[in-house]
């Protein structure tokens, strides 16, 4: 496995890859990886020859009171993982090295999209997301990038961004990995404490209830959101939204429509995660 801190190191090597015939996955992280990554690098493999890592905090997808600071930067575990993974190139820039300029050109996706859920509480997250992965998917080229269902939202921006963009990357959503309790697997975790940890079951419990509902027939969707918000402040967390959305663009559905998700985000102490399960 090679290791790249520079855009033209990197551009070299996956030229040479390219020259031999070469087909790259790439799985675009910001490192303090888990076995989501990992899951994702390993089918990286069923679509291409050479699978590609980055690992890159992105100040530009951090709002001034998150934790950009504190995110884990774990770079030797984040190696071992990939090695394992199968990954044979990581670009791993300082931030000098993808932002030598300020990043004064953006780009802004389309808000009807962005503009809810995560970035009505985020405000300019998907625009530092989609700023970041454009100027990764060029200088990677990869023909296929794998991201996390985890991130439902960020995975329909980064669809949206190549089908509007005309990029020929084929992108693949990958399932959430979860743990034995059914908390989905997520860099954040890391900052939970032991009780905490023991309680962040509760998500996946609130969703959960909520998909049975939609399953057994039940369309009353506010009663629905209502009842899972209840339950996690009952349990002491501080929720942010519970929505029942259309898997399609994440708008509202009718009651008569299926192919659903439940998305939610919610803070239990400081520590902010987001989940969702299909219906
Ligand atoms: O999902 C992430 O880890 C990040 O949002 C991404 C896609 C690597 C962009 O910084």
């Amino acid at each position: 496995m090679q290791i790249h801190p520079t855009v033209a190191g990197l551009r070299a090597a996956l030229d040479a890859e390219r020259a031999r015939g070469a087909r790259i996955a790439f799985v675009p992280t910001m490192g303090n990886l888990h076995e989501g990554h990992a899951s994702l690098m390993r089918q990286g493999h069923d679509h291409a020859d050479v699978v590609v890592a980055s690992v890159f905090v992105n100040r530009l997808q951090f709002g001034p009171n998150e934790d950009f600071d504190r995110y884990p930067r774990t770079m030797e575990a984040d190696c071992a993982r990939m090695q394992a993974a199968g990954v044979a190139h990581v670009f791993a820039p300082a931030e000098a090295e993808l932002y030598p300029q300020p990043q004064t050109m953006k780009v802004v996706p389309d808000p009807v999209l962005a503009d809810i859920l995560e970035g009505a509480f985020r405000p300019g997250f998907f625009t530092g997301v989609a700023t970041v992965v454009t100027k990764l998917f060029n200088i990677v080229q990869p023909q296929v990038a794998l991201f996390g269902k985890k991130d439902y939202q960020q995975l329909m921006v980064i669809r949206q961004l190549v089908s509007q963009l005309a990029l020929p990357i084929a992108i693949v959503g990958g399932e959430t990995e979860r743990a034995d309790d059914g908390l989905a697997l997520s860099s954040r975790n890391g900052y939970l404490s032991p009780a905490e940890r023991a309680q962040a079951v509760q998500l996946h419990q609130a969703l959960s209830a909520a998909r049975d509902a939609l399953r057994a027939g039940d369309r009353d969707f506010a009663r629905i959101e209502a009842d899972a918000m209840a339950f996690l402040q009952a349990g002491g967390w501080s929720p942010q939204y519970i929505a029942v959305r259309r898997q399609a663009d994440l708008q509202s559905p009718a009651a008569h429509e299926s192919s659903l998700v439940i998305v939610a985000a919610a803070l239990l102490g400081t520590t902010r995660l987001i989940d969702n399960l299909e219906v």
